[in-house]
């Protein structure tokens, strides 16, 4: 654990923890190893609920034998539940475990069940507005953090929440322009709008906090996307930021769990390998220009003029989104199945995979180095010399 930095704590119900947050990386980069070596180092872990099976072979032979929803949503809720207990395990009683849940999936709320039954300590909540979590979660004792881009965003989830008795834990402020994966906007023409910049969400946060009677302490706003240095750790919290969240920078660490193959291409993305496009769920999302998606962008437009309007069967049978541009036949959406292409590229697979990725360089450039050197890096400065790697990849 980092015992001496210069910044202060980020407190979320009542627990100190470094000002430092794990973005939640679905399908299956956050699980319970990275987020569990987070937490260990006294900071927030999140792993992404989106279908864990993939790191669990029995429950992957089940879905060979069984490949019918029931049966699939029932392997991702047990393999939920297992990299929950064993991200705490690995935690130590240090830090925080959230999991992340995408409001835009079908089964949203049966991983809010079980990420409360089994005692994670957050839930952080994006990809929609997350207007009924307090009653989703009643009962629990468990953080709430939606994730929001904007001070609009932000002052309608309060209001909502104020008038049914509960504040969130944290809000996460994710910029559109930076971050990876989904982004939180309209459309791609908007992502470089000035609403988005985090020091103006801050100014107008400060003034929405005022008038809600609201004082800053009562909800920690925690910054995220594009984060990757010390320098920019130490402008953001100075400039009224409780706290960083970052992605890319923790998905090619050590720990990260996914295959060396997807570090790899993170790692050694460069600036034009960095593309924008319009995902099956509706939303604008970033990823690097590997084969597939080269290939699909080039036929986009065909794509969409033949196939957009036509219903498809889920391939997977997973019936993941409530919304997919594919299964659903929504012609201004993405049109390719999500989870088979995400979950390729958890396996390294360069040629199929689609790997979302943060705009901006990472912190090591293009080497992979620990959970504890990255926090190091962000709240001290420091960088110590590499030691060779502890961690092999392993799926199921
Ligand atoms: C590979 C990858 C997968 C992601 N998956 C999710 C996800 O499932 N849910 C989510 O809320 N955010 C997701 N994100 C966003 C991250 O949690 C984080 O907020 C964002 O990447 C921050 O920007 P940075 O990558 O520049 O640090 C993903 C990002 C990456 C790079």
């Amino acid at each position: 654990m980092l015992n001496s930095h210069c910044f202060p704590p980020l407190v979320i119900r009542g627990r100190s923890l470094l000002p430092i947050v794990q973005g939640g990386m679905g399908v299956g980069i956050s699980a319970h190893r990275l987020a569990g070596s987070v937490a260990r180092e006294g900071a927030l872990g999140t792993i992404a609920s989106i279908d864990l099976r993939h790191h669990h072979r029995d429950l992957i032979e089940l879905c060979r034998q069984s490949p019918d929803t029931t049966t699939l949503e029932h392997a991702n809720l047990t393999a939920l539940k297992r990299e929950i207990h064993a991200a705490k395990a690995l935690g130590e009683g240090h830090g925080m475990i959230a999991v992340n849940v995408m409001k835009a999936l079908n089964a949203q709320a049966d991983y809010v069940r079980v990420a409360c039954e089994n005692a994670a300590d957050a839930i952080v909540m994006g990809a929609g507005l997350p207007l009924d979590l307090p009653e989703m979660t009643h009962g629990h004792d468990i953080a709430l953090i939606p994730i929001l881009s904007d001070s609009r965003g932000v002052a309608l989830v309060l209001k909502r929440w104020m008038k049914k008795g509960r504040l969130p834990d944290a809000v996460v402020i994710e910029h559109p322009a930076h971050a990876g994966g989904h982004l939180g906007v309209g459309n791609l023409a908007d992502m470089h709008d000035g609403r988005f910049e985090f020091e103006r969400v801050l100014e107008e946060l400060d003034t929405t906090f005022k008038s809600l009677g609201l004082s800053r302490q009562d909800v920690p706003l925690i910054v995220a996307g594009g984060i990757n240095s010390h320098e920019a750790v130490r402008t953001l919290l100075d400039a009224g930021a409780n706290g960083v969240q970052l992605g890319t920078p923790f998905a090619v660490t050590e720990e990260g769990d996914a295959h060396p193959n997807f570090k790899r291409v993170l790692a050694e993305a460069t600036p034009d390998d960095i593309v924008e496009f319009v995902s099956v769920t509706g939303l604008p999302a970033r990823a690097v220009k590997t084969p597939w998606l080269t290939r699909y962008l080039r036929h986009e437009t065909k794509i969409r003029d033949k196939l957009g309007a036509l219903r498809h069967a889920c391939p997977t049978a997973l019936e993941c989104l409530s919304r997919c541009g594919w299964r659903d036949g929504i012609e201004k959406f993405g049109h390719f199945c999500i989870d088979t292409r995400l979950a390729a590229a958890l396996r390294g697979d360069v040629a199929n995979g689609l790997f979302f990725r943060g705009r901006e360089a990472l912190p090591f450039g293009s080497a992979i180095r620990s959970v504890h050197d990255l926090i190091e890096l962000l709240l001290t400065g420091n960088t110590r010399p590499a030691v060779a790697a502890r961690w092999s990849f392993s799926l199921g």
